[in-house]
């Protein structure tokens, strides 16, 4: 599986806008059913499963670990900088607490420079060595910009 995180919804305004469902139109309805009804997995749901979190020191990325991490899974979680990443490790385990059975990996990447993602290949190897250990990868490393702007690696 394989994730993008482009957008947060906010949920309540969805909702607010199903409980007026009748005032809207009927593909405007369907637009809004596809995201409200959400039911989340059970804990344990991910026992045994490795998640990968690509910019996770923070925001979406740190919240969905935080989840993975409470549904079993081990998470393999980045940032640009080491610390960050350890500080997200310590936010991880103790907001899932002492009955976590997972693992929490912490690696370093910058999605701006080729040298940093050839790096982190290297390291992710040593922490899974078969690439079919991967059950989700969520590519969520980044950030805003009010402009175009190309990296110093030129994408
Ligand atoms: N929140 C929203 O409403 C919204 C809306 C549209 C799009 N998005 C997108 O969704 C993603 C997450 O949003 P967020 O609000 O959670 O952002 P955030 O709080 O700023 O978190 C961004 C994460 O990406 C990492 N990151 C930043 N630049 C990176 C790079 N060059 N290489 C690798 N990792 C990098 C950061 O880690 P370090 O700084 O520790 O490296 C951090 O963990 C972003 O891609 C954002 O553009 C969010």
């Amino acid at each position: 599986m394989l994730l993008f995180t482009p957008l947060t919804l906010n949920k309540s305004y969805l909702h607010k806008l199903c409980e007026q469902k009748d005032a809207m139109d009927a593909p405007f309805q369907r637009l809004v059913g596809r995201f409200v009804p959400v039911s989340l997995p059970s804990p344990g749901s991910f026992d045994g499963q490795t998640v990968l979190i690509a910019g996770a020191s923070t925001g979406i990325g740190l919240a969905a670990a935080v989840h993975f991490a409470i549904l079993g899974a081990s998470v393999i979680i980045t940032s640009r900088v080491a610390s960050r990443g350890e500080a997200a490790k310590r936010h991880i385990i103790e907001a899932v607490g002492p009955s976590y059975n997972g693992d929490i990996s912490c690696l370093e990447l910058d999605l701006e420079s080729y040298e940093s993602c050839i790096s982190f290949m290297a390291k992710l190897k040593t922490v899974l060595p078969d690439p079919a250990m991967l059950d989700v990868a969520i590519l969520n490393g980044g950030m805003v910009n009010s402009h175009w702007e190309k990296s110093e690696a030129g994408w």
